[in-house]
């Protein structure tokens, strides 16, 4: 059980259930910023070339941990990448790994690393038989890629002609909608059944698209699925803060280099692995519901993926303090989310229960 006063919050370590580390230079960069606040994190698999193999996913998990610090007791609990390819046999693989906690659905070209995700989601139907059988959890970007669909459009369209369909299709399959961006996102949440569940961003809960172009472009506001109107946000928060089990923390922090996201061209994604409890803590404290943040971090992410509970805990205090404007990134630099900014509440430190 958490314990809170209004000005500080102690809760179980928490577990981020959606999150990019990128790898070699980069990844010793931002590791142990999430190892500060997080006690395990499903890792995305979208390397350039992607994880679509177990071998793959346990040298990268090695890096993961040669990468620490010192022993902070954080886990990196691995994911694979679909392809057109993958097998029911990679499927079989993974299940008597240990290692691989879920598969992770990008159509192809939805977002960065995509380009060897999925066509057609028929091209998978076998893999996804098997997935369903052996109880290994799907894991879904959830936005259509047809030009001809409006970008902020994009969600609601994938649930209607692509996740509806796939829930008939399989029924028993779980599946984690990652980070929802959308009303209609929730309310389909809502009306599935338990075992299909979604992850909520702190960025989604934070801000709309208004943070995209507030007085001249903002790229690091950029991330995709891209921030929706107000409405959206609120109904999020609604989400997020009711106490549901089947909504749960993913941060989706998604590093690139500051002149990659500064760019004609800017890549997608968010920096919030350094202060993303403090992020999270600030909606829930708006909402009045810090008293739902431990289910919302560290208990319900935890119950679908068949985890034990963090023996850890973390301490949160209300006090203002200025994010830096840039963090090092290998041999660059990154801007955080609300860099040079104030945040309300500051991770304190971590020690056992
Ligand atoms: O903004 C994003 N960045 N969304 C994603 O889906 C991928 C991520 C990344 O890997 O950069
Ligand atoms: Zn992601």
């Amino acid at each position: 059980m958490s314990t809170h006063t209004p000005n500080q919050i102690t809760l179980t370590k928490p577990d981020d259930m959606h999150l990019h580390v990128r790898n070699g230079e980069a990844l010793k960069s931002v590791i142990n910023h999430t190892a500060r606040q997080f006690a395990r994190a499903i890792i995305m698999p979208n390397l350039a070339p992607p994880i679509t193999q177990v071998q793959q996913a346990q040298a990268y998990q090695q890096e993961i941990l040669d990468a620490l610090d010192d022993d902070k007791g954080f886990t990196a609990l691995m994911t694979l990448y679909l392809t057109d390819n993958t097998s029911p046999r990679t499927i079989q693989q993974a299940k008597e790994s240990g290692t691989i906690h879920a598969l992770k659905l990008y159509p192809a070209g939805a977002t960065t690393n995509s380009d060897a995700g999925v066509s057609n989601i028929k091209n998978i139907y076998a893999t996804l038989e098997s997935m369903q059988e052996t109880g290994i959890p799907l894991l879904i970007h959830g936005e259509v890629t047809d030009p001809d669909i409006d970008i902020f459009d994009r969600e609601k369209i994938f649930i209607d002609r692509v996740l509806e369909p796939l829930i008939k299709d399989f029924p028993e399959l779980k599946i984690v909608l990652e980070h929802i961006t959308t009303r209609d996102a929730v309310s389909f949440i809502q009306e599935s059944p338990a075992h299909i569940v979604a992850t909520i961003t702190a960025h989604h809960l934070l801000i709309n698209r208004n943070a995209i172009f507030r007085g001249g472009i903002h790229p690091h506001h950029y991330c995709l699925p891209v921030l929706k109107r107000e409405s959206h946000r609120k109904a999020l928060v609604k989400a997020a803060t009711s106490g549901n089990p089947k909504f749960f923390l993913g941060t989706d922090s998604a590093p690139h280099a500051q002149h990659a996201k500064e760019s004609a061209c800017g890549c997608a994604g968010m920096y919030t692995a350094f202060n993303a409890m403090e992020l999270y803590s600030e909606v829930f404290d708006n909402a009045g519901a810090l008293d739902k943040l431990e289910d919302f971090a560290s208990t319900f992410g935890a119950t679908f993926y068949g985890l034990p509970k963090n023996q850890q805990q973390i301490r949160l205090s209300k006090q203002t303090w200025t994010v830096p404007e840039y963090l090092p990134y290998g041999s660059n630099m990154i801007v955080p989310f609300r860099a040079g900014q104030n945040c309300r509440w500051q991770l304190l430190h971590n020690h056992d229960s």
